[in-house]
């Protein structure tokens, strides 16, 4: 039985063709100029690693060295993403989370990096990040602590902006723990953005405000668009495919909401990728990728890239994949259907080219077969009257040239994904090819 899933494409799907591909061309142009946060930056999806998911609020320098909260995780991190082929695809911005601070302000209210764990000062480190060809995250918290409870920046919104902007900082990472009210949560998020501004050094600013806000309020995305670049709404990923279930069921609830409000500038962040940690099979990190990419998330990866497998290594530096994520149409893909245990998502691309991924969400038994109709992807536009098809993951192949009214056979493994990219073909070229095939 097919679950009935109301979706915003559905309703143009009825009107036709034609409207349909007005849809598509023309909601990106017409959007009214001011509707995003303006400065100039995550024109695509940020790119980049954050350590908390892996490495959390480990202060322990003594016994753990390796992966304790410290100038020298990150100058590792960062000395492998400059070599390690990671920045040539585009991971540009290592980023910190919580656990950085000494536990006090400075006497002039500065917020401090611990003393010990970052004896160079986070300055000095990003000097070194910068040498490497990178950008620099930091992490801070709207309320009176950051939820690790080191010192919050409620109070001193434009000191701590100040302070990150002389120090070098890149991007702002900015938590909602400890906020006794949805004022101060509001205030101070637009308030920090308006800070970050005014030091005229361009950061990116990452909010959880629609995640802290939801339990009491209905977000207003375009507010919130207005001020962010990135946007939390569903709790922290953990390393399980529970997590990212969860996290992708959230997503399709919501995507009427969330879906029309992503594009380039401003972006709903599903949080870190976890692929080449613990918890995700190789099917599994399959699928958080191809979905990262449809959802048009941003890329941070959470993990030790000092000892990364190549098999992960290869799938998180994958280029096809990764253009699909940064695609410049820059329009959040959605869940087209659901039926069977199985999804199916779809994200429109650059000269009106389609990403489909077609998750298998058995979790018992073997491989199962899937057979998608190329009339009901794209708005029925995806494949017409021609398309290329190429299937990019699991494993990359062209698949060849198919008709609108033809089908495509996928056979998928449990709780992984099948991502193709479609590109249509003007009937000239389909000829052409089906007649040197037959030469
Ligand atoms: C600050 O905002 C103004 C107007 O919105 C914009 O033109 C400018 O580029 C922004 N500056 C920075 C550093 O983000
Ligand atoms: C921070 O603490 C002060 C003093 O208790 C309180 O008045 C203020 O509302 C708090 N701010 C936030 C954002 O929780
Ligand atoms: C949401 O915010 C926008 C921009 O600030 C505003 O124009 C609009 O009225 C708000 N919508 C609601 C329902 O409050």
């Amino acid at each position: 039985m097919m679950t009935a899933m109301v979706r915003p494409v559905s309703r143009v799907l009825r009107l036709g063709c034609v409207l349909a591909f007005c849809f598509q061309v023309l909601v990106p142009c017409g959007l009214p100029g001011a509707w995003g946060l303006d400065n100039g930056l995550a024109m695509t999806p940020t790119m980049g690693w954050l350590h908390w998911e892996r490495f959390m609020c480990n202060v322990n320098c003594q016994e753990e060295p390796d992966s304790c909260i410290s100038e020298k995780l990150f100058q590792q991190i960062a000395e492998i993403m400059a070599s390690d082929g990671w920045k040539d695809v585009g991971y540009e911005y290592i980023c910190i989370d919580d656990c950085w601070m000494a536990p006090e302000r400075d006497s002039e209210g500065r917020l401090q990096a611990d003393p010990k764990r970052f004896p160079g000062g986070i300055h000095h480190l990003a000097d070194y990040v910068h040498s490497k060809g990178l950008k620099l995250g930091i992490y801070a918290d709207v309320g009176n602590k950051t939820c690790a409870g080191f010192p919050g920046s409620f109070g001193y919104y434009d000191i701590d902006a100040q302070t990150f902007a002389d120090w070098g900082v890149d991007l702002l990472k900015f938590d909602g723990c400890y906020c006794d009210s949805i004022q101060h949560l509001a205030e101070g998020y637009k308030q920090m953005s308006l800070a970050l501004n005014r030091t005229g050094r361009s950061i990116v600013y990452s909010c959880e405000w629609p995640l802290y806000m939801r339990p009491i309020f209905k977000p207003n995305y375009t507010e919130i668009r207005e001020y962010c670049n990135h946007w939390r709404n569903f709790p922290d990923i953990y390393d399980s495919w529970e997590s990212i279930r969860n996290t992708l069921d959230w997503t399709s609830s919501n995507q009427e909401i969330i879906v029309p409000v992503a594009g380039p500038g401003g972006w709903n962040d599903p949080d870190m990728l976890v692929i080449g940690n613990f918890g995700l099979s190789r099917d599994q990190q399959i699928t958080q990728m191809a979905l990262w990419a449809i959802m048009a998330a941003p890329l941070l990866m959470s993990n030790d890239l000092r000892s990364i497998s190549p098999e992960a290594k290869a799938l998180l530096q994958d280029k096809d994949v990764i253009a699909i994520n940064q695609d410049h149409l820059g329009k959040q893909g959605y869940q087209l259907r659901k039926e069977d245990n199985f999804e199916i998502w779809e994200r429109p691309l650059l000269n009106l080219a389609w990403a489909v991924a077609i998750v298998n969400l058995k979790e018992i038994g073997g491989p199962r077969s899937y057979t998608i109709t190329l009339t009901s992807l794209g708005r029925g536009l995806a494949c017409n009257p021609n398309c290329l098809i190429t299937e990019l993951l699991p494993e990359k192949r062209k698949l060849g040239f198919y008709e609108w009214t033809s089908s495509l056979k996928t056979q998928i493994n449990p709780t992984g994904t099948v991502l193709l990219r479609l590109e249509r073909t003007s009937s000239a070229q389909f000829s052409y090819s089906v007649v040197s095939d037959s030469l």
